[in-house]
């Protein structure tokens, strides 16, 4: 069970939570409950709710907590503010988000994440959800598809492997993970460190587009600040330039107080500041992690504290 997915950077999630007995805590991205766990041994004493859309997490979530007592939610977490309101609960102190997939979602090769083994092209986090890779890349405008590589992948050579795509399925619809990333060399040349990142950024690009990451983190995140009690915590761990945006931008416009145009000299904004951003620049593994957990390597955690005062 404990490989399931190590935790990325726990002790620096704790810190900026800072737990507190009798409290209300959100695991936005439960995966295999290592980070839940890891709260709940640290502070018993708090009560815990841990989301994930997929199935599988919830189950190895539940696995992994026996002996503590949190409540577990299959869901997307765009859904927070009605998840917590099912529940009865108004307000939270503290909330993490630890993006993107686990490490289990990735090596489960009948998951369809990855390019190197053969599966179905699926790559839904939610497997009761919309549409699969497939669909999107079997039924796409090239003009979609393009956009998706772009703007997700920032891949230079987006629409020519959009139209490689566009000229594959004349002759057959593409079904597999292996068979895309043909498709993908024979565009950019097969066995390069460039092939190889080629085929990293479209099948990620797929995936965000797939699971709707970036819309679902915006509104989970205006959500989560929204929820917060007065001096209650958020802390976002990100693995994606785009991602880590998101974030900076969001947090940044929820400190900011009045947001009207310099020109206007009375403020008819009604902005006001709820947060204090903690990190001012994202925080970072320690080598010593990265040497052990490839996956820190790339991650990046912002932290925040809802202000007193407005609610
Ligand atoms: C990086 S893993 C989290 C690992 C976890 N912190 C641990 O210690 O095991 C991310 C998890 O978040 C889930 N996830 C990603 N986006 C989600 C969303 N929008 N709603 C709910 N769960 C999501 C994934 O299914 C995955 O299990």
């Amino acid at each position: 069970m404990s490989t399931y997915h190590e935790p990325v950077m726990p002790q620096t999630c704790m810190k900026y939570l800072n737990l507190q007995k009798g409290k209300i805590y959100v695991d936005a991205t439960l995966g295999g409950g290592g980070h839940a766990l890891t709260m709940l041994q640290q502070e018993p004493g708090i009560r815990l709710y841990g989301i994930d859309q997929d199935e599988e997490a919830i189950k190895a979530a539940s696995e992994r907590l026996q002996g503590y007592s949190p409540v577990l939610i299959k869901a997307n977490f765009k859904d927070l503010r009605t998840q917590l309101a099912y529940n009865k609960v108004k307000g939270i102190d503290g909330i993490l988000f630890d993006l993107g997939v686990s490490s289990h979602q990735l090596d489960e090769t009948e998951r369809g994440f990855s390019f190197d083994r053969e599966a179905d092209l699926d790559m839904r986090m939610d497997r009761d959800a919309g549409n699969s890779a497939k669909d999107i890349v079997n039924d796409s405008s090239f003009e979609e598809l393009k956009k998706i590589f772009k703007e997700y992948g920032e891949e230079q050579a987006a629409g020519r492997i959009g139209r490689a795509i566009e000229r594959y399925r004349t002759e057959r619809r593409i079904q597999s993970t292996t068979e895309l990333a043909r498709i993908i060399e024979s565009v950019v040349g097969a066995g390069s460190k460039e092939s190889l990142k080629a085929k990293v950024r479209i099948f990620q690009a797929l995936r965000i587009r797939v699971n709707d990451e970036l819309n679902a983190l915006s509104t989970a995140l205006d959500d989560a600040i929204n929820l917060l009690n007065p001096g209650g915590r958020i802390v976002v761990m990100s693995y994606h330039s785009l991602e880590d945006r998101i974030v900076k931008n969001i947090f940044r416009l929820a400190e900011q107080d009045c947001i009207c145009p310099p020109a206007i000299i009375k403020c008819v904004c009604s902005h006001y500041s709820k947060i204090k951003i903690l990190t001012r620049r994202p925080v970072l593994a320690e080598p010593e992690e990265i040497a052990s957990n490839v996956r820190s390597r790339s991650a990046k955690l912002r932290a925040a504290e809802k202000k007193w005062g407005k609610q």
